[in-house]
């Protein structure tokens, strides 16, 4: 391959760093870095500089907050999507779109060549590269870091000493992390031990729930077709409201989750993530979906929320099925508005009440006290068609 022109995603720590230096040393091409800003809190003040002084002619910091929250990250909620029942996927739905930023800035640039830096033992490979190849076939791909020389993270250091990268001394952390606004992830170091607890400071944003206030907060948030649109009664842009419900679940410590899953790549790691904006909001949607959402809907949506979690996880967002199976979910987000009103309080998240104008619940039906208007005696006759089949079954099989 002989590149001549790289767009590299590009974020300015250590890593990121080595590689735009290590592409510009390696190939005699020109190097463009970009940034896509998801609401990490990493210093994005003096990135430009920084890949400047690293070899990079050209730097694009992109603002994908709100494209983020809007076209990723609802679209996740509306569909349940939660990965192996649990994990909201922050990481994993930032990648498609920083799969597109690279894409976009390629094509504006007229570049042949993308390079990541993700590992190779990772999902966001396969995040980073099916998603470029889905959308810009013709785009060469590296990811320096599967092939490169370096194997710890010192001999990287001792390469940036040598060709004077800036890399800034941060404190060490022991910890590899990803960060946006819909969640973090915290992994390596002692956390590859699944026998041994997450010390306090693998934790980043979160309140331990043991120190959170004593006194619990109760929130409502509204939401309009699916999609979250108030807070207490008052209209929050997507991304305002994110940061809030972070700021508010962090306070109360809610969103923490210490778990093992399945890789794309075949193993199981063990993950720590925190995820206080997307827990309160998934817990939220969910129950507004059980008030509106008539039987049916609601027990095949659960095996959809399923399919595009994993397909979401896995890498497949810009996949004709993906979006046929988003389509489906917006077909069933129709009538979901309504309010929920959780209490926040250490660490825990509880649901106090829900209302909604498409409620199908009918406390006429539902009662067991005066007013009752459901009709018993229709039971009879609908048990006894219903069990019949097996009935019969048993009857033959037992003669
Ligand atoms: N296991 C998670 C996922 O695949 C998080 C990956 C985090 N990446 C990182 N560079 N720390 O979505």
């Amino acid at each position: 391959m002989n590149p001549k022109k790289i767009v590299v995603a590009y974020s300015g720590g250590l890593d990121t760093s080595v590689m735009v230096k290590w592409l510009s040393d390696k190939y005699d091409a020109e190097i463009i870095a970009v940034t896509g800003d998801l609401g990490q809190k990493s210093e994005l003040i003096g990135l430009e500089e920084k890949a400047i002084k690293t070899g990079a002619s050209k730097v694009h910091v992109v603002d994908l907050k709100e494209e983020f929250i809007k076209e990723y990250a609802y679209r996740a909620l509306k569909a349940g999507a939660l990965y192996e029942n649990e994990y909201p996927m922050g990481c994993s739905i930032g990648r498609p779109l920083l799969a597109k930023m690279l894409v976009d800035v390629a094509l504006k640039e007229g570049a042949d060549t993308v390079a990541h830096g993700a590992t190779g033992k990772g999902n966001d490979q396969v995040r980073f590269e099916v998603g470029i190849q889905a959308l810009a076939p013709h785009l060469n791909i590296l990811a320096p870091l599967r092939t490169w020389e370096f194997k710890t993270r010192e001999q990287e250091i001792e390469y940036a000493k040598e060709h004077n990268i800036p890399v800034q001394a941060t404190k060490d952390s022991p910890y590899s992390i990803d960060e946006n606004l819909f969640g973090i992830s915290v992994e390596c170091g002692i956390l590859e031990d699944p026998t041994v607890a997450p010390p306090a400071d693998a934790y980043q944003i979160t309140t331990n729930p043991k120190d959170a206030p004593d006194e619990a907060e109760r929130i409502v948030i509204s939401f309009e077709k699916g999609i979250p649109v108030a807070l207490n009664g008052v209209t929050k842009s997507p991304v305002d409201l994110v940061v809030e419900l972070n700021d508010l679940g962090s306070k109360h410590g809610i969103g923490r989750l210490d778990i093992i899953e399945n890789r794309v790549v075949g193993i199981k790691s063990r993950e720590i993530y925190e995820a206080p904006a997307a827990t309160i909001l998934h817990k939220g949607h969910n129950e507004l979906e059980k008030l509106v959402m008539d039987k049916d809907t609601f027990r095949y949506k659960q095996g959809v929320s399923n399919q595009v979690a994993n397909m979401i996880y896995d890498g497949l967002w810009f996949t004709p099925l993906f979006n046929s199976l988003l389509a489906f979910v917006d077909s069933t987000q129709e009538y979901i508005s309504g309010n929920v009103k959780v209490e926040l309080y250490k660490g825990t998240l509880k649901v106090l009440s829900r209302d909604s104008e498409f409620s199908l619940y009918n406390e006429d039906l539902a009662t067991y006290s005066d007013g009752d208007k459901f009709d018993h005696g229709s039971s009879i006759g609908f048990i006894h068609l219903y069990g019949l089949p097996f009935k019969t079954l048993t009857e033959v099989r037992n003669k």
